[in-house]
Parts: C-alpha cells; sequence; structure tokens
C-alpha cells in the first residue's frame, strides 16, 4: 500500500520538492496527495501545482480567530486522509485541534540539531552561540516548540565564514536527504514512539 503524505508549506518548498521527486520513483512507499498553505504566492504552491498535486490554502488573517483557523486547517488536511503529515518549513504553531487529530503522524523537520537552538532562527541562533556543527532534526510534532520526540538527526559543519544564509542551504541539502530517507522508512517500514524514543525497525 502506497502511504498518503499531505505536505504543510510557507516558502521555497525545497523540501517538498524532494518528496515529490522521491516519490514520483517506484518503490518509495509513499506519495504526496496534497499540499497545504498558510499563504498564497509561494514557490511551494508552485511546485505542487507543476506536479499536478491538489493544493489547499488557510491563511490565519480569513478567519475571525485562531480556533476558527485551526479547525479548518485540520478539515482541510483530514479530508485527504493523510498516512502523515508532513511539515516542511510550515511558518505557523498548529492549533490544538490539528494536534489532536494528528497526533502520532505529524512530523516536522527543524535546522537544528535539537533540543539546540529551537524557534524561528535555528542557523543563526547557532552562528551566533558559535557552535562548530550543527545539523538538522526530524521530530514528532507535540504542542511544544520543536519539542517533540526526535525521530532523526544528520550533523551539519559550521564554517568560520559562514553567515546565516550560507550556513541555512548548507543544512537544506542534508536536510532534503535525511526527509526522503527518514520518511520513506517510516511508510515503508512502520514506527513506534516509545516516550521520548521513536524507534523504525
Ligand atoms: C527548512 O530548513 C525548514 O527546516 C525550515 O525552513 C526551511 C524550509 O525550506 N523551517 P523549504 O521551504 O523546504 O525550501
Amino acid at each position: 500500500m502506497t502511504a498518503r503524505l499531505v505536505v504543510l508549506v510557507s516558502g521555497a518548498g525545497t523540501n517538498l520538492q524532494a518528496l515529490l521527486d522521491a516519490s514520483a520513483g517506484p518503490g518509495y512507499g509513499a506519495r504526496v496527495v496534497a499540499v497545504g498553505a498558510d499563504r498564497t504566492d509561494i514557490e511551494a504552491l508552485a511546485r505542487a501545482e507543476r506536479a499536478g498535486v491538489p493544493s489547499f490554502v488557510r491563511r490565519v488573517a480569513d478567519f475571525a480567530d485562531r480556533d476558527g483557523w485551526d479547525r479548518s486547517l485540520t478539515d482541510a488536511v483530514a479530508a485527504f486522509q493523510p498516512d502523515l503529515v508532513v511539515s516542511a518549513g510550515f511558518g505557523k504553531l498548529f492549533g490544538p485541534v490539528f494536534l489532536e487529530r494528528f497526533s502520532g503522524k505529524l512530523i516536522n523537520s527543524h535546522p537544528a540539531l535539537l533540543p539546540s537552538f529551537p524557534g524561528l532562527h535555528g542557523p543563526r541562533d547557532a552562528l551566533a552561540y558559535g557552535v562548530k556543527i550543527t545539523g538538522v532534526t526530524l521530530f514528532m510534532v507535540d504542542a511544544g516548540v520543536d519539542s517533540g520526540p526526535v525521530i532523526a538527526q544528520a550533523a551539519v559543519p559550521v564554517d568560520d565564514d559562514d553567515d546565516e544564509t550560507t550556513l541555512h542551504e548548507r543544512i537544506k541539502e542534508v536536510e532534503r536527504g535525511l526527509m526522503v530517507d527518514t520518511v520513506g522508512r517510516m511508510v515503508r517500514d512502520g514506527y513506534r514512539v516509545r516516550g521520548r524514543k521513536v524507534l523504525i525497525p
């Protein structure tokens, strides 16, 4: 059975593209059935359209309150009956309805080695601290900020002359590979969450 992925995006969508490319090949075990965004006019939505994948947009500003946005986003994603929901650069924190509905099947990627440098500026904060190695973390989303159980991590060296852009780009190259590899293993081999540990056989 081919697993159904819904991918949530807010920007360039290079991680989405990596998943689209991987799932076009035979034997990957998953396909992207829909792409959701919290804004319009982003390259990620153009990537979905070029791939012939349906997309939807739910902007917080179009709702009377955050609760309404949360419910609408939840319904939009649920309509595609995902086996996994992948937040790939999605720029909003999920609401409680969404978290409850997709608990255990919602994964996110963060451009730092959690629990170091959570939040919106992982590469910038790593540079400011002066670490020599940073990286990327795939994790199960919980109600906190970048605080859920770790699924997979990969290290990335920091160069002396890096700025935020060069470091983030080097991280993103590794991130795309980790995303494709880990999502593929999760859908093909299954996974279990045991407390803080995510086990892929
Ligand atoms: C990724 O590095 C993700 O971890 C971060 O934003 C970036 C999104 O990149 N939150 P893209 O839109 O997939 O190219």
